[in-house]
């Protein structure tokens, strides 16, 4: 059995009686009915883009991660993409919604906040979860009264009908999914069919001979972290709630008091590397909004209430070492920038601190953000308080110029 309590504790921010003791009951019991041992590595995550736009966020992707373009399983409302580094990190699937007036769920999910419903069909929906033993999870996870779709449900959402997929948390409005696959099988999904898709590919194409041109190929790694923003009040439920779902423990919390914000990291139990299951990160604003005037701004807050809880960026892990007397990270920067991809703020952080971060402005397809993130001679760390709170800082900034466009678009 592997015990989820057994990790150390990092970071300064204080839980509540509640958090400290529910933690412990729910990972023990988690442990005990063999869920933990059952449920294994993130084996993709699911991205949704308005129609049309899934060609230029593939070829966005491929350029700015390691990604390659797979294939496209086509079904009668979406085209699914594909996206593989290898079988050691997490696919990514980019679903477009074909038709603009579909609606559902997750479209649901995205109207009723107002930067959010400007792309209505643009959200990542969630992760892929390998388990060894599909019936079983499923049941559990039922018995200790986890939602899922029904298979009729699933089959008109065109998701892989292979996958049990659980309804969206009212935390982070993500799904997770599960399905079975022995760990030496590849990945197959049972998904319409599927093709090679001439326009992609070649845009996909066109993005690596860029990538490999500009010679930053070489060093962009898999994904290192997820990042969610979930309302203030929901921070707590919203960890213990995706430790339910998982194999994940929790890392721990740091208080980023000058960004009224937090960042709470949760962690594989069963990989200690992050590029072959990446952490799952929560931030919450430490106050709701309505306290702002009695004490401080709130960046992440106003995120959520703009766009709505849901994942905020995808972070990039740089390998450690220098190209052209620069940092690979800086060398990264550089090179995309220029090609023309804009970035929230500077490169931050030291090698003598360990690690160097940035952020890319929102993608316009997915309005997600990448991240990059270099650690120097094996730093274990997971960031320094300093940049977190730049980085906080300079998407806060960014996401208000551009609530500004959109009202000014009305
Ligand atoms: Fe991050």
């Amino acid at each position: 059995m592997t015990p989820s309590l057994n990790f150390p504790r990092y970071g300064d921010k204080q839980n509540s009686p509640f958090f400290e003791d529910y933690l412990q009951q729910l990972l023990e019991e988690r442990d005990h009915i063999g869920l933990t041992d059952m449920i294994h590595q993130i084996d993709a995550l699911m991205i949704t883009v308005e129609p049309g736009n899934s060609l230029a966020y593939v070829r966005e992707l491929c350029l700015m991660t390691p990604y390659e373009y797979l294939v496209t399983l086509e079904s009668q409302d979406h085209a699914t993409h594909i996206l593989r580094i290898d079988m050691n990190a997490p696919d990514i699937l980019v679903r477009e919604v074909k038709d603009p007036n579909t609606r559902g769920i997750f479209r649901s999910l995205n109207e009723v906040y107002p930067i959010g419903a400007y792309k209505p069909n643009s959200r990542y929906m969630g992760e892929v979860l390998r388990v060894s033993n599909l019936h079983e999870v499923v049941e559990l996870q039922k018995s200790r009264d986890v939602r899922f779709f029904n298979q009729d449900q699933i089959r008109k959402l065109e998701l892989p009908g292979n996958m049990a997929v659980v309804k969206p948390s009212p935390y982070t409005h993500n799904i997770v999914s599960y399905w079975e696959r022995p760990d030496a099988h590849v990945r197959v999904y049972a998904l319409g069919w599927s093709s090679i898709r001439d326009d992609v590919n070649a845009a996909y194409l066109d993005a690596k001979e860029t990538r490999e041109k500009l010679g930053i190929d070489k060093l962009l790694l898999p994904i290192d972290h997820l990042a969610t923003r979930v309302y203030s009040q929901n921070r707590e439920a919203a960890i213990l709630e995706y430790l339910t779902l998982t194999s994940y423990y929790y890392w721990g919390s740091y208080d980023i008091a000058d960004q009224n914000s937090s960042t709470n990291v949760t962690k594989s139990v069963h990989y200690a590397n992050e590029l072959e299951c990446p952490a799952k990160v929560f931030t919450a604003a430490n106050h709701p909004y309505f306290m702002n005037h009695l004490l401080t701004e709130s960046p992440t807050e106003a995120f959520v209430r703009n766009f709505g809880p849901r994942l905020h960026h995808i972070a990039v892990a740089v390998k450690d070492g220098e190209t052209n007397a620069l940092a690979n990270i800086d060398y990264v920067v550089q090179s995309l920038r220029d090609c023309g991809q804009k970035f929230l703020l500077d490169v931050i952080g030291s090698k003598e601190e360990g690690l160097k971060q940035i952020f890319s402005t929102a993608s316009e397809y997915s309005s997600l953000i990448v991240e990059y993130v270099q650690r120097f001679g094996g730093f274990q760390g997971f960031f320094t308080k300093d940049n977190v709170a730049e980085l906080t800082h300079a998407a806060g900034v960014e996401e208000s110029l551009r609530a500004l466009q959109e009202e000014a678009q009305l």
